[in-house]
């Protein structure tokens, strides 16, 4: 499908997620076939600062595309700086984050703030269309709360603005992550816009993504919470909704062979210190349902060299 001027390889997109999406995750993400993946955010704010740690969110070296880049931020200015810095750095989109629910980035007019102030929403995406090349794209949530829901009126208003695609999650900022998406919001904003809408929360299986697309009418899904530990959801969506296959889930050997190469990505992208600190949550996910997994993640938790971590789950791998 197409967002603007990109081409995107399908409609399974893969979700920014802060902590998770990063370098070593979204190698792993291209090759499960995501049509289109979307970084951790970015503060635009920091980028203009020249953050070393912001820096390193866009650093889409090696990494095949397309990738957008999502920013955060509030002053329209800033933000098309930012949109500037971000495509310098090779993002193929730019996608501005009006979702964040957080207390931290909401206090600033950020995130999912801007739901409540539709007139800077607005601008803010015009300053960037005019300050980049690339197509510009917005990430919303249904609305503030249930007596504030406004995706409608935001998806037409960034349109007119110049966006090139929205990204709906069904759920207000009130709710978090918590209650159910509500998929009918979706379908509102489709009727609504003509721009491309991509559907977004709830997906956990491929029967999923495809009831979501053919309730809704959206033009492609979006896949964040399933896919820690389970990069396979997208192989998996992909071949269900494109070609109608079924694709059993991959087997402990494969889900840990993985996991050993996500480990050497995040060193190698983080150093040890960091990678292995980083890859404990990650180890998580991926031995969900594993027999003795809670003992297992205990011992993975005192380990802090590289080799021990690998020669326990090369012992593993053998098990399996
Ligand atoms: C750990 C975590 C981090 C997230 N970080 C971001 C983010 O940086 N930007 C954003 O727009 N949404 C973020 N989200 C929201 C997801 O992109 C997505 O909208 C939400 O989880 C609903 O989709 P799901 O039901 O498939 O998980 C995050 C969600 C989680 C769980």
């Amino acid at each position: 499908m197409r967002i603007g001027t990109v081409e995107t390889r399908n409609r399974v997109f893969a979700a920014p997620m802060a902590g998770v999406t990063d370098k070593a995750f979204r190698i792993l993400l291209h090759r499960m076939g995501c049509g289109l993946i979307v970084t951790e955010m970015a503060s635009a704010k920091a980028l203009t600062y020249s953050n070393r740690e912001t820096f390193e969110i866009l650093n889409l070296e090696e990494e095949k595309g397309p990738i957008a880049v999502q920013l955060f931020g509030s002053e329209p200015g800033i933000m098309a700086q930012g949109a500037k810095i971000a495509v310098g750095t090779g993002a193929a989109v730019v996608d501005i984050n009006m979702g964040c629910p957080t207390p931290k980035i909401v206090k600033n007019g950020e995130g999912s703030a801007l739901m409540r102030d539709v007139p800077l929403a607005a601008e803010i995406v015009k300053a960037v269309v005019e300050a980049v090349e690339v197509p510009v794209t917005v990430k919303m949530r249904k609305g503030w709360d249930e007596d504030t829901v406004n995706a409608v009126e935001l998806a037409l208003a960034v349109e007119e603005a110049g966006a090139a695609a929205v990204a709906v999650h069904g759920r207000t900022r009130d709710q978090f992550y918590s209650g159910s998406a509500d998929w009918g919001i979706i379908e509102q904003v489709k009727k609504a816009v003509k721009i491309p809408v991509v559907g977004n929360g709830d997906i956990r299986s491929p029967e999923d993504a495809r009831r979501m697309l053919d309730t809704t009418g959206c033009d492609a899904v979006m896949i964040a919470r399933a896919s820690m530990g389970n990069p396979w959801i997208f192989s998996r969506t992909i071949a269900y909704i494109e070609e109608g296959r079924v694709l059993p889930d991959p087997g402990w050997q494969e889900k840990l062979e993985t996991a050993i190469e996500h480990l050497h990505l995040l060193v190698r992208f983080k150093g040890e210190k960091r990678g292995l600190l980083e890859m404990r949550k990650h180890l998580a996910w991926y031995t969900k349902g594993l027999r003795g997994a809670a003992r297992l993640r205990d011992r993975i938790n005192k380990i802090d060299n590289l080799e021990d971590l690998m020669q326990l789950l090369e012992n593993l791998r053998e098990e399996y």
